[in-house]
């Protein structure tokens, strides 16, 4: 799928449905998220992975942060409590400005709609934290590789890069997995739409743990920690990356 296919089921989704597009848990089809417990998750999965970091010796400046796919703005908010600054990006119009209505921290949070396989609306080396959780996974593997190239570009120089992908799909629906090889995307995805009961299509790609190993280390970056995460659901293999610049000094 195409950034402006991306682009218009995002919207979809952010005006249908946002919180349950976000956290897909079946429960809370249809609009079921209570927005105080939807934050409430975000503010424990930075507490955990900032608890992880200070485990791991791994230093943050608490000066500007980037949540890149920020969505409503769930990890956004729970950043600015670590850092100075944040910015949160997302390719969603109508995410934006959900971000910007539940927004609670001020200009500490600022919300930016970026459309682009770049992140130009930004200045090299101008952050010393970047976060990327549940979203790379849902573009092809090629535009997330441009992405990562930029969160690097982005770095300080002694900056750390967090982001999440899955590797492999563990389970596959036998059906859907021989309906997709057969069918073309449109119809595919039609069909998908009407038996799912949905307005828009996520959907998923991975990259091998090795290749992305491979891909920092060859983009003047090193990988600091890979771990397995949970944030795909049981059908899926993840990781979690802690990256740093190669000529950083930890
Ligand atoms: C599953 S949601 C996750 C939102 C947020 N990271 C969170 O965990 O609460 C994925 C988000 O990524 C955004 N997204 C998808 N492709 C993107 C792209 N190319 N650039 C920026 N945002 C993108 C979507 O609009 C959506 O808001």
């Amino acid at each position: 799928m195409e950034l402006n296919k991306l682009r218009d089921n995002w919207n979809t989704f952010g005006q249908k449905d946002p919180l349950w597009s976000i956290l897909t848990d079946a429960t809370k089809k249809g609009n079921r998220w209570e927005l105080e417990e939807f934050f409430k998750t975000g503010q424990e999965e930075i507490g955990n992975l900032f608890q992880y970091l200070e485990a791991q010796n791994i230093q943050v400046k608490p000066t500007k942060a980037l949540d890149f796919g920020c969505g409503v703005g769930r990890l956004t908010q729970a950043l600015s409590h670590k850092f100075e600054e944040v910015h949160g990006v997302d390719i969603a119009e109508s995410m934006i400005d959900l971000a910007k209505e539940y927004n609670q921290q001020g200009n500490a949070c600022q919300y930016h709609v970026n459309v682009k396989a770049d992140l130009s609306l930004f200045e090299s080396s101008s952050f010393s934290f970047i976060y990327s959780s549940i979203v790379l996974q849902h573009m092809k593997p090629d535009y997330a590789k441009r992405y990562l190239l930029e969160f690097l570009r982005l770095l300080s120089p002694d900056g750390v890069l967090v982001f999440q992908i899955p590797s492999a799909q563990k389970r596959k629906s036998p059906f859907r997995h021989h309906l997709r090889r057969l069918l073309p995307s449109s119809i595919f995805n039609a069909f998908v739409k009407w038996k799912d009961g949905v307005d828009a299509i996520i959907e998923m790609y991975c990259i091998e743990k090795q290749e992305v190993i491979d891909f920092i280390n060859s983009n003047n970056a090193k990988i600091l920690d890979v771990r397995e995460d949970q944030s795909t659901g049981e059908d899926w293999v993840s990781y979690r990356y802690i990256v740093q610049l190669k000529s950083s000094q930890s």
